[in-house]
């Protein structure tokens, strides 16, 4: 089932000396429920802005984008906030965690915004979701005091607590090292694909993107499908099954 569809997309931004700059040219691909898509493309390809499309921060120049089937473009901003929110899961290079909050606050916080059983429940959630990520034993613990892979963790569980469909991961592995890396990909990918979620990873490190199931390469903002070989399965060591 398709959950997201751009067809012909484009973003372009006016210049300050009134030119115009296209950042995406026609990009059109479809993602389906359960899915996990890299997108590998250099510095200035265009990824940021891509992500900001396919999360719904951002409206397309021309072209459309479907989610679940509704032509985001008729749906009001109340609207596409709410779709955002309920299904829409983001992680990115830097974390972006609130300081001086525990992991068990930073997972709760998108619950303060959920309707009714989500909301009294958010505790209980949240510590569930950081047992799922390996992390039941800090729970306390603020993200001065964590590991950067650590922090990713949290991150994710923080993303996955509301049950996204789709999971956008930007340069997700961008501040770990290669073996820290490795295993936060490979628990994303564990936990996106055991919650049904859709998963697209941007990053610019092929090993990473090895993971995902189909390949496209941003390029000058033109996105195309690629081949990229297998990489064996890795394990995510200390995860809770
Ligand atoms: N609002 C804007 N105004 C002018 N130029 C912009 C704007 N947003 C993005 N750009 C330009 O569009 C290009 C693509 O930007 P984008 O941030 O999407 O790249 P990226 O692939 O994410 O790069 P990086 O890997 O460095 O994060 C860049 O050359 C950038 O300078
Ligand atoms: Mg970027």
């Amino acid at each position: 089932m398709s959950l997201l569809r751009l067809d012909e997309v484009t973003r372009s931004v006016r210049l300050p000396d009134d030119g115009t700059l296209e950042i995406l040219k026609g990009v059109t691909i479809e993602v389906a429920v359960g899915d996990h898509v890299s997108i590998v493309g250099r510095s200035g390809s265009g990824k940021s802005t891509l992500l900001n499309l396919l999360g719904l921060l951002d409206t397309p120049t021309s072209g459309s984008i479907w989610f679940d089937d509704r032509l985001t473009s008729t749906l009001s901003g109340n609207a596409r906030d709410r779709v955002r929110g309920a299904d829409v899961g983001f992680i990115f290079q830097q974390f972006n965690l609130l300081g001086g909050r525990t992991a068990l606050e930073n997972v709760m916080t998108p619950l303060l915004y959920a309707n009714g059983r989500q909301f009294w429940r958010r505790r209980q959630l949240a510590t569930e979701m950081l047992e799922r990520v390996g992390l039941g034993a800090r729970l306390n613990s603020i993200p001065e005091k964590l590991s950067g892979g650590e922090q990713q963790r949290v991150a994710i569980a923080r993303a996955l607590i509301r049950r996204p469909r789709l999971i956008l991961a930007d340069e997700p592995t961008g501040a770990l090292d290669i073996d820290t890396g490795a295993s936060v990909m490979a628990l994303l990918d564990d936990v996106a694909e055991s919650s049904g979620a859709a998963l697209i990873t941007i990053t610019h490190d092929v090993t990473v993107a090895a993971l995902a199931r189909r390949h496209y390469r941003l390029d000058g903002g033109v996105l195309t499908p690629i081949d990229v070989s297998p990489v064996p399965a890795l394990s995510a060591p200390g995860v809770a099954q």
